[in-house]
């Protein structure tokens, strides 16, 4: 009686070790289906900017794309890391170093600027880590030959067409480029100085701005401007240097009619960025803005 029984529970067991196996083999092959491989991204911007406050910003946006993205395809192994280091300034090689050295990062985003491209470039190329910049947009950084480095944006180059016609629309005849003295600055210069010539615009001298001029020295400048006789001017510097000309040309009686500025794109692409008061002092400027078609992968 006694031995009957144990033999019926034995039969039983059977197909309950053979289910627990089977439930245990496909758990275990979920969960390493579920591990995902942590790849290590930095991002170097710059997160105290004056009037853009940029990196923050595009920081915010890159989370919020990668979250989005993993929410529609989270059968993806890897997951992306963001590991933001500010590149504010001149310590931008030593943090691409402590990205590329010590957080062994698989790729850099950045950094922002032409300028500061220019230093992190080659350190991509000796590491063989991939750098990609959305907004360093010097037709110069072409020239550093680099196969690590990616532009996802169009070098400025591009815009001196729509400029060029700006001017001969208007047969406006003698125009004078303000610009900073860095790798963004001149690098659109030989490509505007052609542009304008094949619309017969003449450029009788340039405008050079240092990168770090004071509010004084740049008044200084428009003032030479003003005792010269062109009164049609293409600003291409950055944001915060624009944003201190405007506020002084409006301040000598620059920004008033007879007078023609005209941007590039890297002023009128974030002009979102910009203060009410330094909106106020660019009335009437006109800009270049880069037109991105809407698809629907691309809509946020
Ligand atoms: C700039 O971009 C244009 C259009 O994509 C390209 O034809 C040109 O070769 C580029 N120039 C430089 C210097 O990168």
């Amino acid at each position: 009686m006694l031995m009957k029984n144990q033999t019926n529970i034995n039969t039983t067991l059977v197909p309950f070790i053979f289910f627990f196996i089977l439930f245990s083999w496909i758990f275990m092959t979920l969960s390493a289906q579920n591990t995902t491989i942590q790849v290590n991204v930095g991002v170097l911007l710059n997160f105290n900017s004056g009037s853009g406050k940029s990196g923050n910003v595009y920081l915010s946006c890159m989370k919020l794309a990668l979250s989005d993205f993993y929410a529609a395809n989270p059968h993806y192994k890897t997951r992306l890391v963001l590991l933001p280091r500010n590149s504010k300034g001149t310590v931008v090689g030593a943090a691409a170093a402590d990205l590329i050295n010590n957080a062994e990062v698989q790729a850099i985003i950045g950094p922002g600027t032409s300028m500061e491209a220019k230093f992190v470039v080659n350190m991509g190329d000796q590491a063989q880590v991939p750098i990609l910049t959305f907004s360093a947009s010097s037709p110069c950084l072409t020239s550093l030959g680099s196969s690590f480095f990616f532009r996802l944006t169009q070098n400025d180059s591009i815009q001196v067409k729509a400029i060029s016609d700006i001017v001969q629309n208007f047969g406006w005849r003698q125009v004078v480029p303000i610009y900073e003295d860095t790798s963004y600055g001149e690098g659109i210069i030989p490509f505007l100085i052609d542009a304008l010539q094949a619309v017969d615009a003449h450029v009788p001298y340039r405008s050079v701005v240092s990168h770090i001029a004071t509010d004084d020295q740049i008044q200084i400048e428009l003032y030479k401007l003003m005792t010269r006789q062109t009164r049609v001017f293409i600003v291409h510097m950055n944001l915060d240097m624009c944003s201190k000309l405007f506020a002084k040309a409006k301040k000598i009686g620059m920004m008033s009619a007879g007078y023609v500025w005209i941007t590039t794109g890297g002023i009128y692409n974030r002009l979102n960025s910009m203060s009410y008061s330094d909106l106020n002092s660019m009335e009437g400027v006109l800009g270049i803005q880069t037109e991105i078609q809407r698809a629907p992968k691309k809509r946020l």
